[in-house]
């Protein structure tokens, strides 16, 4: 089987449901922009770059199969105000909101050229949207490719392990991952001693996504708990010797701070005190100049219930809708919740970010220059 999240061909998208892996997979046909919404909203597709190019292709399917105005204006009126409203599906990843202002802007050229009626602009629209499934793919492999070569290095001879939190491999993008991207060039290069990935709850991410993505490619793995990874750090073992952190990104700040799924930050403070490196991997669609620091990333908070009920078929194989369900509990009843998605780590507490075009350090001074390094970069 072929680890695929997202199917696309002219006319037709078809997205992995991510709510019932591992045990069952399920493609849903997306067919409009409110398709796309939904799937994203409910977390049937997710990951940062995978929930932007989702939310692309459902509107350009929805342009596909609908007859629209010949009039160019009209259409990319119809367009942006389609892609104003995906923005608002999840608040937190800088990718979809990133795709929205390119689409834009393509739409917005289209619209002023010479020759120009509905359908060019649709034309316009729907390869741009098409080429962001293409470039995700090459950009994880450039990441993977640096991050592995950077690892290395900083652990000289020898084998490295390497543990991961979340899911950023193949189902969170449009293939190989990034910081799980990182991993599989390690093991490609035969430099991986170990992958350890955390649960990841409370979607557990990391039990349900990735351990099915490292189990699906032979690479040798071992998940923990959440509450295990300080523990781990500690180990002096050869196998289990920790090299690195290695986690994605739903948005990068300018001046590093970085949101991605909760949980990252402590795993960030526990390597600092472990003296192990920290590293994010996120292409440069991730990095968001326009955002000072991490105080000004807004955090999706999500339903109490993906924390007081289990998800996905119970252990007697019955299938249980997580959003529905009063079945599985897990908390006592009438608990308050805080259920936050994503969490903030502080620069400092980063020692590297892996683009697709390098690894970013920070300067002398001990901070990263995000707009220096991106321009130094290019
Ligand atoms: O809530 P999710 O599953 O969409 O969160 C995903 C993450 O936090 C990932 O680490 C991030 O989006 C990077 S995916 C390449």
């Amino acid at each position: 089987m072929v680890l695929e999240a997202i199917r696309y061909q002219l006319g037709s998208l078809h997205i992995l449901n991510q709510l019932k892996l591992p045990h069952q997979t399920e493609y849903d046909e997306i067919k409009t922009s409110q398709d796309g919404w939904h799937a994203i909203k409910d977390m049937r597709t997710r990951g940062a770059p995978a929930i932007a190019i989702v939310a692309a292709l459902s509107l350009a399917v929805e342009l596909q199969n609908t007859k629209l105005s010949s009039n160019a204006e009209e259409v990319a009126a119809f367009i942006t105000e389609k892609l104003d409203y995906l923005v608002t599906s999840r608040p937190t990843a800088v990718n979809l909101a990133d795709a929205a202002r390119k689409l834009k802007k393509i739409v917005d050229t289209a619209s002023k050229q010479d020759v120009k009626d509905g359908e060019s602009i649709v034309k316009a629209y729907c390869d741009s949207a098409a080429q962001m499934l293409i470039s995700d793919v090459s950009d994880n492999q450039g990441i993977g490719k640096y991050g592995a070569e950077w690892i290395e290095k900083q652990a000289g001879s020898g084998k490295v392990s390497v543990l991961t939190h979340c899911n950023t491999g193949s189902l969170a993008t449009a293939g190989y991952g990034t910081a799980l991207g990182v991993i599989r060039s390690l093991h490609n290069n035969g430099t991986l001693q170990r992958a350890f990935c955390t649960e990841t709850r409370p979607y557990n991410q990391g039990s349900r996504l990735t351990a099915f993505e490292l189990v699906h490619d032979n690479i040798p793995a071992t998940l923990i708990t959440d509450s295990m990874a300080s523990a781990l750090l500690r180990l002096k073992g050869a196998s289990e010797r920790i090299a690195a952190i290695v986690v994605g990104a739903d948005r990068v700040a300018a001046n590093g701070d970085t949101a991605n799924k909760i949980g990252t930050y402590q795993l960030a403070i526990t390597a600092r005190y472990h003296g192990v490196k920290f590293l994010v991997a996120a292409p440069r669609t991730t990095i968001d100049l326009e955002t000072k620091s991490g105080a000004d990333i807004t955090i999706e908070e999500r339903p109490g219930k993906e924390m007081t009920f289990m998800q996905g078929p119970r252990f007697d194989g019955v299938d249980v809708d997580v959003r529905n369900s009063e079945t599985v509990s897990i908390a006592a009843k009438g608990i308050d919740v805080w259920n936050p998605a994503f969490d903030v780590t502080p620069a400092e507490l980063i020692d590297g970010i892996i683009t697709e075009i390098g690894v970013v350090e920070k300067g002398r001074d001990g901070l990263f220059d995000l707009t220096l390094a991106m321009e130094a970069l290019n």
